[in-house]
């Protein structure tokens, strides 16, 4: 086999941007970390308190290096890092799935409440769906994580919604795939109207469930929880 002539330069500017490229991921994974631990704390705190668990499932997810160069170029976006720290927010990713709707709203305050997150922007979705049927809540958030080179402020996108809402939203998203972004009418109809049958059952469940727990709410307000003080005395 012939040998290729590589330029040794050249190997080492890849390697270096491989391991830059590692670097830039790393933080949004760490960042994705400190989120799921706060929310796995909520849980389990309220859990032992309440004996009622608000998260029925929390999953998270990094963003690929395609789909990252995917959205840079759809967007116009400079490839380069700092353009795609700023452009892009939804390279982490946590999904939190709650039984109510009104956990998901309590969720939300509690997470955003606390002293080290930093609130980007809010889309509210429960209670303004998008036009074809879409809800949740979604949150572009920071956290700090802290590195041994100094601390970094990462942006997390946070989804709360229902199971009836992520089961709508996991079957609409397979459809739309499915026929390559161009749903036929009929389904989008169908899809509206599915849609609608799941916040009803969201609101019954809901109703059902205060009636069973009495007046009591499913998640304190951040106010009533115990302060960070109080614990000290
Ligand atoms: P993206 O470019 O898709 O990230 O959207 P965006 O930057 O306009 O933000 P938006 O808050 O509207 O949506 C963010 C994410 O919410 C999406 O990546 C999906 O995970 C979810 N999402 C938003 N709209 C829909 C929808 O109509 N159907 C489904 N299944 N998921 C949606
Ligand atoms: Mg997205």
């Amino acid at each position: 086999m012939p040998t290729v002539n590589v330029d040794e330069s050249m190997i080492a500017l890849a390697r270096e941007l491989r391991d830059e490229m590692q670097q830039f991921l790393n933080e949004y994974s760490f960042g994705m970390r400190e989120i799921e631990t706060k929310l796995e704390i909520l849980r389990d705190d309220f859990s032992h308190q309440h004996s009622y668990n608000p998260i029925e499932h929390l999953s998270s997810r990094l963003k690929g290096v395609e789909s990252i160069l995917e959205k840079v170029q759809r967007r116009g976006i400079q490839p380069n890092f700092t353009a795609i720290r700023e452009g892009i927010t939804d390279i982490a990713g946590v999904r939190v799935t709650c039984s109510f709707v009104n956990d998901a709203y309590r969720l939300f305050e509690l997470l955003v409440g606390q002293d080290d997150i930093g609130l980007i922007a809010v889309k509210d979705y429960i209670a303004e769906p998008k036009s074809n049927g879409y809800k949740s809540l979604h949150a572009i958030i920071t956290v700090p994580v802290f590195l041994p080179r100094g601390t970094v402020r990462v942006p997390v996108e946070v989804q709360f919604r229902t199971i009836a809402m992520d089961f709508w939203a996991s079957l609409e998203h397979k459809i739309y795939y499915k026929y390559d972004k161009q749903v036929p009418q009929q389904l989008l109809d169908e899809l509206r109207e599915a849609a609608l049958t799941a916040s009803d059952l969201d609101e019954r469940m809901e109703r059902l469930h205060r009636q069973i727990r009495g007046s009591e709410e499913p998640v304190p307000a951040p106010q009533q929880m115990t302060s960070r003080g109080t614990h000290e005395a």
